[in-house]
């Protein structure tokens, strides 16, 4: 399952949440790529991938294949597609190229992974496009802060646009609350509100605000493994539970 982590919306926790899933997965004992579509490299440095090259970048311009660009990390069963700054010039390089939305979609095609969590840009440009093309699911991070709806409805929008004419099978998987304070009256205001407009999409793991998972990147490390027993790597073990669970529950369905 190909799941994109997505809001326009700048410092909401997509990278921290890209890379502690993904790692909560592997050490669950699946097998995950995660894959950096921002060229801030973030998600790179949380799993300790620096200036990596080739990288996801020289795969999307088809300098190399995909599995060029896969590094392993120190976490067992997880893998990464990191960025660069490179990734900047994706921009003009895939503009004007005919089915250019598709480009990642095709060079994830027969990869054998239990996941591919995507990391994507504060923006809907270009990049963002290309992990909405190429996923199955969307998880959308928010903040419990008064502005947490404000952008969603543009974010929405964008979904629609590429679930009509780019991803069919695309969908909303949930929208997580990614910096809980609890201290914070307003924080549960604005769950309550949430949970009214989205209802069973409001995932039911939510993730405290926690130095921790803060402090993680700057030891290369998701914090899930820096620190497995803080109150945001149990949030996101939970999260990857919930995600498992769900997509056990929905094969069922299926069959
Ligand atoms: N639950 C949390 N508790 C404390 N700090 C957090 C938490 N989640 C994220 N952070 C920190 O908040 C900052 C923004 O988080 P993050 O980088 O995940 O957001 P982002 O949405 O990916 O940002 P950008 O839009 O710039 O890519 C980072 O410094 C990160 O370490
Ligand atoms: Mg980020």
């Amino acid at each position: 399952m190909r799941i994109v982590v997505a809001n326009q919306k700048g410092g909401v926790g997509k990278t921290t949440t890209a890379v502690n899933l993904s790692a909560a997965l592997a050490l669950m004992g699946d097998r995950v790529l995660l894959v950096d579509g921002d060229s801030q490299a973030n998600a790179s440095l949380g799993v300790g991938l620096i200036n990596k090259v080739p990288n996801l970048y020289h795969v999307l311009i088809g300098e190399v294949p995909l599995e060029k660009a896969v590094y392993p990390t120190s976490v067992k069963n997880l893998f990464c597609v990191p960025s660069s700054p490179d990734l900047i010039g994706v921009d003009a390089e895939l503009k004007g190229n005919g089915d250019w939305e598709y480009r990642l979609r095709n060079v994830l095609r027969g990869t054998n992974y239990d996941w591919i969590i995507i990391d994507t840009p504060p923006s809907l440009g270009t990049l963002t496009i290309l992990a909405l093309t190429a996923a199955d699911k969307v998880i959308i991070p928010v903040q419990a802060e008064y502005y947490a709806l404000e952008g969603l409805g543009q974010l929405l929008e964008t979904l629609k646009y590429v679930i009509n004419l780019l991803n069919p099978r695309l969908e909303l998987m949930g929208v997580l609350v990614a910096m809980y304070d609890r201290r914070i009256r307003l924080s549960k205001e604005v769950y309550e509100e949430l949970r009214r407009y989205f209802g069973d999409k409001l995932f039911k793991s939510v993730i405290p605000r926690n130095v921790k998972l803060a402090e993680a990147p700057s030891f290369g490390k998701p914090g899930v493994v820096y620190d497995p027993t803080s109150k945001g790597s149990i949030a996101y073990m939970q999260l990857a539970k919930e995600i498992r669970d769900a997509k056990a529950k929905s094969f069922r369905k299926g069959a």
